[in-house]
């Protein structure tokens, strides 16, 4: 997937610490304070009061969590600029991966799995429907270990469970069984990021852990890549330019004339 000697990409994908983790630490701040305000949460330290997130909403029915939900994923997007935060962060594997001239999601995911949610993320990819030159940044704002992790499987692995979707395409469930087998739930601390190729087969199983995880997600890709079946306009925005390719665009536009 690579032209770069990063040797862990070859799998596909790769859990990398952030260069800076106060960074990371003002956006967990940020959102906390939002989460804070939203769901009425005393707590000062935002490490306690995410990991116990479910402590504190527990009263609250499925449809109000919802609610909320949404209106602080809409508070925080106005306020945060998630990509370029999270593209500070971990810029040399993003820039070694990518290339120079790059585009973002333009909203960033928020999600809340709490210990015992029925409804995990079922075995899935991302690509063909994003397109299969993205990079997916997971960024968690706890410790994320065992089954409050998400499950990952490798660029081989994934071809293997293709493989076997194809001959068994009408049973779901064996795949998913068989599939499985060869996922990993890779630890990410905070302050860390799993980074991989919408290729690959993931998921996340239901968290038996007792803590709640709360995770980022959001996109990055090459400018001059192929986009998926989403229009890409909608979905992303321009984060960097290369010195040619400012060069290039401005003779395009006619200022070089
Ligand atoms: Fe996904």
């Amino acid at each position: 997937m690579t032209l770069n000697s990063n040797k862990d990409f070859k799998k596909g994908y790769e859990v990398r610490k952030a260069k800076n983790i106060r960074l990371l630490e003002k956006l967990r701040n940020d959102i906390y304070n939002e989460i804070k305000e939203n769901f009425k949460i005393k707590e000062k330290n935002s490490n306690v009061g995410l990991n116990n997130f479910h402590k504190y909403v527990k009263n609250l029915s499925n449809k109000e969590l919802n609610a909320k939900r949404k209106l602080l994923i809409n508070n925080v997007t106005k306020k945060i600029n998630f990509g370029e935060i999270i593209f500070n962060s971990f810029e040399k594997l993003l820039t070694d991966n990518l290339g120079p001239d790059m585009i973002v999601q333009k909203n960033c995911n928020i999600v809340i799995q709490m210990p015992g949610d029925p409804n995990p993320s079922e075995i899935h990819r991302d690509a063909p429907l994003n397109s299969a030159y993205e990079i997916v940044a997971w960024i968690p704002l706890v410790d994320c270990y065992k089954s409050k992790a998400m499950y990952i499987l490798n660029y081989n692995s994934t071809k293997k469970a293709l493989n076997f979707l194809k001959k068994n395409s009408k049973d779901w469930k064996k795949f998913e069984e068989y599939a499985l087998k060869f996922s990993s739930n890779p630890t990410v601390k905070f302050g860390q990021g799993l980074f991989f190729s919408s290729c690959l087969m993931h998921g996340s199983n239901i968290n038996t852990e007792k803590e709640t995880r709360i995770s980022l997600n959001i996109r990055f890709k090459s400018l001059f890549s192929p986009a998926g079946k989403k229009n890409q306009l909608q979905y992303f925005k321009l984060l960097k330019q290369g010195n040619l390719t400012k060069i290039g665009v401005d003779f395009e536009s006619g200022n070089l004339f």
